[in-house]
Parts: structure tokens; C-alpha cells; sequence
């Protein structure tokens, strides 16, 4: 049996309206808030939560985008809000094509998937339309199964941090002959996962704050060992 309040919110939303207020979690989330509606509340978190990226990592990633190979794709393997995508498109030359998979299963704002998903590409659109901007919503299992392209010029891995996840998406980047391999969040405090994999492959040539470059040079020195 719903109550009155229930059943007053109710016709309120079949006309397009919510009421809402700040809840406690929120004032957890956002520690001057007292003053703030909930709308200021949920505009605080989501434009504080759009990427993950430190200004310092962004260099680094441009960097590394700059100098890849432009006739070859660009991957990049968690796309959250579309924040390292744009940054990866802004360094790339205008034709260099980026493809970026998300399963679009986790966001730190608790979205719906579909929402995420739409509001990702909305933020992605210009990127899309004009930059050569693929946006792939699929998990990334998958799309390592079914691509077909030539060998990235780089992979950006930015999905799972388990150490299996990342482990996997290593080896497929190596198996698919990707020249710049890196990724996020080699620094997590509380999960080794990617740090753990990525030194079982030589450890990082590069590393700036969480982002990793994996060494190439690894690669090459693995070579005689194997023979
Ligand atoms: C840390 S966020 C990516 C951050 C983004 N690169 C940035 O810097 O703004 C991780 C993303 O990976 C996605 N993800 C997690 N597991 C995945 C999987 N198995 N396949 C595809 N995407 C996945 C999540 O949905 C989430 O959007």
C-alpha cells in the first residue's frame, strides 16, 4: 500500500517533476554542502566525477598519443564520460582512428547503464562526428575476440584493474602487435591488480602518478629467453 507522500511523488513524476533533497550520503560525498539544493548537490559530484585523470596524466597521455603512428587505430579500453577520449582526441591527428569500448557497467555516479551510455555519447558527440571517434558499447572480451584492424599504434587500458583483467588486456594488446601500450591506475592504494601485472611484463618505461607506459623494450629482451 503506497502512502500519500508515495502517491504525491508518483503523480508528481507522471507530470515530469521530482521531489528530492539531499541525502546523507550526499552530504558525505560533498562536505560543504549544507547550502546546496539537490540539484547543486548532483551537479557537484558528476562534474567532479566526469574523468580520472590528473592533469599530469593528461600530458602524458597527449604525449604518447602524438607520437603514435597515425595511419593505425588508437584503442582505448574504458571509456566512463568520454573524459581520457577526449584528451586522446585532441592529440591525435584528425584521420588517426580512435575506438573506445565500454560495457558501460560501472560509473561512480550509480546511473542506469543506458543512461551512462547516453550521456557518454552525447559528451562524445563533436568527437564522433568530426574526429574520427568510434564508441563501442561492448564488453571488452568481446571486442578483443572480434577485431579485425591492424596492429594499434597504441592501446589505453582503463577498464577492470583486477589483476586478471589487466593481465588479459596486456597480452592482447601484445598479441595484436600494439607499438604504445599504457594504461591507468598502476597507483590504487587499495588494489594491486594493475601493478601486479604490469611488473610481471617488465614493469613500468614510464609512469606519472597511476599511468603506465608498459616497456616495449621488455618485449624485445624476452626474445632470446623464449629461444
Ligand atoms: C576507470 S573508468 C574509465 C575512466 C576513463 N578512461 C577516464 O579516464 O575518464 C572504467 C570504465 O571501464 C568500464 N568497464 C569495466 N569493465 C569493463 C569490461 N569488462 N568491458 C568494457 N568496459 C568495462 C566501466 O563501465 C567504466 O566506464
Amino acid at each position: 500500500m503506497r502512502t500519500a507522500k508515495q502517491l504525491i511523488k508518483d503523480s508528481l513524476l507522471r507530470l515530469g517533476y521530482e521531489v528530492r533533497r539531499v541525502t546523507n550520503e550526499q552530504r558525505d560525498d560533498i562536505p560543504d554542502c549544507k547550502g546546496f539544493t539537490d540539484k547543486e548537490a548532483q551537479c557537484y559530484r558528476a562534474i567532479g566525477n566526469l574523468g580520472e585523470l590528473s592533469i599530469e596524466e593528461c600530458r602524458l597521455l597527449g604525449e604518447l598519443v602524438a607520437k603514435s603512428d597515425p595511419h593505425r587505430p588508437i584503442i582505448e579500453i574504458g571509456t566512463l564520460f568520454g573524459f581520457s577520449t577526449i584528451i586522446i582526441a585532441a592529440f591525435k591527428q584528425h584521420f588517426q582512428e580512435l575506438i573506445t569500448v565500454d560495457n558501460y557497467s560501472w560509473n561512480p555516479l550509480g546511473i542506469s547503464p543506458d543512461a551512462h551510455y547516453t550521456i557518454t555519447q552525447n559528451r562524445l558527440s563533436e568527437a564522433i562526428d568530426r574526429h574520427n571517434v568510434r564508441v563501442l558499447r561492448m564488453d571488452k572480451d568481446e571486442f578483443y575476440r572480434t577485431y579485425q584492424g591492424p596492429p594499434p599504434a597504441m592501446f589505453f587500458c582503463d577498464a577492470d584493474h583486477s589483476y586478471a583483467a589487466t593481465n588479459a588486456d596486456l597480452l592482447w594488446a601484445r598479441s595484436v602487435g600494439a607499438s604504445i601500450i599504457c594504461g591507468d591506475d598502476y597507483n590504487l592504494p587499495h588494489e594491486d591488480g594493475v601493478r601486479r601485472a604490469v611488473d610481471e611484463m617488465g614493469g613500468p618505461s614510464e609512469l606519472v602518478d597511476g599511468l603506465f607506459v608498459l616497456s616495449t623494450v621488455t618485449a624485445a629482451r624476452r626474445i632470446p629467453s623464449l629461444a
